[in-house]
């Protein structure tokens, strides 16, 4: 037929209230014109961010609703162990039920088998989750909040192993993006991030190419990567975002993968994941990568995961979760023999501070409900009709702006946002970059249309608090995450007709100054705007 047929179909509706522009400033007026500030019930279409902003499928409200909220050895924890050996690193035994299906059927004859089994069992080579024994002596898998409560922990950890052995500074860790949150983490804790794009972030692409080919622009550099081993001072590990949500969410390839595994584990050091986004990852490579195009996606992901030692996430995207992150390395695997000493094994030192910090390892600070739609959520994010749909939704978006004549949109896009560059989007007009012009975008398109995109340009990497070099990797972007199984095409087609509209009339889109909070941290979380 020439289209894609229905993947699915909604059972829950939320209305959206129809607000007047006049209203919708009102309030821009009283939070200062800060996005993040505005209130979200006005809207008719969010794309702030993709991240815990989903909606839920009804699996994963089947297992929500069979949360248990025990203190300890909830039984949410046996379920999420399934999950992630069976997601990340094997094939389920062909007619096995994965276990939250078991407990969610509540079938009183299965009532503790699989508990029995998981705990009755060694845990395998190279696991990402020991369970039972093997996890109280060396634990290996933490349950999180949040992605940024992982980084928290392994980049704090990490750090004190660094300086007890007095490795010499600086700890660069090469990364092919980090994320903003990941950065702050790593640079809190004495790291050095390195940001080490790919060579053909910036290579012109045609759009009449979207469906055939794909340059997986989120790529690490490799030449670069080797060099970094020769400049001196630590290299701990090295980090892969997959997709990489900095350089506009795009792809990682699996020679890419394979290629920086090799380079660290020559010197010794682990590969580790920032695995956000790993099932969309998995889609490009099943779509476009030679010698993987069309083979079975958890196929990708064992392979691409078999590569890394260790890995963090934030499950509030392709956990399909509102809520949840993770920690996993590989019990007795690199990671723990290059962090671990005689005295001190490294996952027992992360163990202490999951304690601390978020709650005890049987749900880590998360409620046991919340625990149970994660697991669900990992057999559904990995279907391919789930996520060919994700993409090409993106993807349709993107191709959409650019038939209406909009500039500057980001190509080929990524799996989970269309970027727009607000430098050519603006070109033809007086606008310079220090204008914050990309936030007047953000305010107009949110007052007029009661949509809202996120600046991550030269506001909010403070450009006018950096020196020319650190200038010099500032994209000038703004950014339209679009959240999992939430919008339809009239969000969409209302979305192309509202940028196209503003776009038409860009010289009219007001300068900003920062006008509170300028010199903030991670300031367009909290800082106030004036256009
Ligand atoms: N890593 C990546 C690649 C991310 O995109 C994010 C969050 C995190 C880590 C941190 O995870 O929010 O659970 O603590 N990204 C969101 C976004 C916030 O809008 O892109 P978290």
């Amino acid at each position: 037929l020439g289209v894609q047929p229905p993947t699915q179909r909604t059972l829950v509706v939320r209305a959206a209230h129809q607000v007047t522009a006049e209203e919708r400033e009102r309030v821009q007026v009283a939070t200062e014109y800060n996005g993040f500030a505005f209130s979200a019930g006005m809207l008719l279409v969010d794309f702030l961010s993709d991240s815990g902003a989903s909606a839920m499928t009804d699996a994963q409200w089947a297992a929500l609703v069979r949360g248990d909220e025990a203190y300890g050895g909830n039984h949410g924890l046996y379920a999420i162990v399934h999950a992630i050996r069976d997601t990340f690193e094997r094939p389920r035994p062909r007619g096995q039920a994965p276990v939250v299906s078991r407990i969610i059927a509540d079938d009183a004859d299965d009532i503790g088998e699989w508990w029995r089994q998981t705990d009755a069992e060694e845990p395998a080579p190279n696991t990402f989750a020991n369970w039972g024994r093997a996890l109280r002596e060396s634990p290996n898998f933490f349950v999180l909040p949040q992605g940024r409560c992982a980084e928290n922990l392994i980049f704090g950890t990490v750090g004190e192993v660094l300086a007890r052995e007095n490795a010499p500074k600086p700890w660069r860790i090469p990364c092919n993006g980090f994320f903003d949150t990941t950065e702050a983490q790593a640079s809190v804790n004495h790291f050095t991030p390195t940001n080490l794009f790919s060579p053909h972030f910036h290579d012109a692409f045609s759009v009449a190419d979207v469906d055939r080919t794909n340059p997986f622009k989120g790529n690490i550099d490799i030449a670069r990567l080797e060099k970094i081993f020769e400049l001196g001072g630590t290299v701990p590990m090295v980090l892969l975002t997959v997709t990489n949500n900095t350089a506009a969410g795009q792809p990682v390839s699996m020679r890419n993968i394979e290629q920086a595994a090799q380079i660290a584990h020559a010197h010794g050091v682990p590969l580790v994941f920032d695995a956000a986004r790993f099932a969309e990852n998995a889609w490009f490579i099943h779509e476009f990568e030679e010698g993987w195009k069309g083979r079975p996606i958890l196929d990708i992901v064992h392979a691409m995961f078999s590569h890394c030692d260790a890995f963090t996430m934030s499950a509030k995207k392709d956990g399909l979760g509102n809520i949840g992150g993770f920690l996993c390395f590989r019990n007795k695997g690199l990671f723990h023999k290059r962090f671990s000493t005689p005295e001190h094994d490294v996952g027992s030192l992360l163990q202490e501070k999951q304690i601390m910090r978020y709650g005890n390892a049987s749900h880590g600070g998360l409620s046991g409900r919340d625990i149970m739609a994660l697991a669900a959520g990992f057999y559904q994010v990995v279907r391919p009709e789930y996520l060919r749909r994700r993409v090409l939704q993106t993807r349709k978006l993107a191709v959409d702006l650019v038939k209406a004549g909009v500039a500057g949109v980001i190509m080929p896009p990524g799996g989970h946002a269309v970027y727009l560059d607000m430098t050519p989007f603006f070109e033809g007009t007086p606008i310079k970059i220090d204008d914050f012009a990309g936030v007047g975008f953000e305010i107009e398109l949110i007052r007029l249309y009661g949509i809202r995109c996120c600046e991550l340009g030269p506001f909010a990497f403070e450009w006018d608090q950096k020196n020319a070099e650190q200038r010099k990797g500032i994209l000038n972007l703004v950014r339209f995450a679009i959240p999992r199984n939430m919008y339809n095409e009239d969000h969409m087609s209302y979305t192309v007709a509202a940028i196209a509209e503003l776009y038409k009339h860009r010289e009219k889109i007001p300068k900003v100054t920062v006008a509170r909070g300028a010199e903030l941290h991670l300031r367009h979380f909290q800082s106030g705007l004036k256009p």
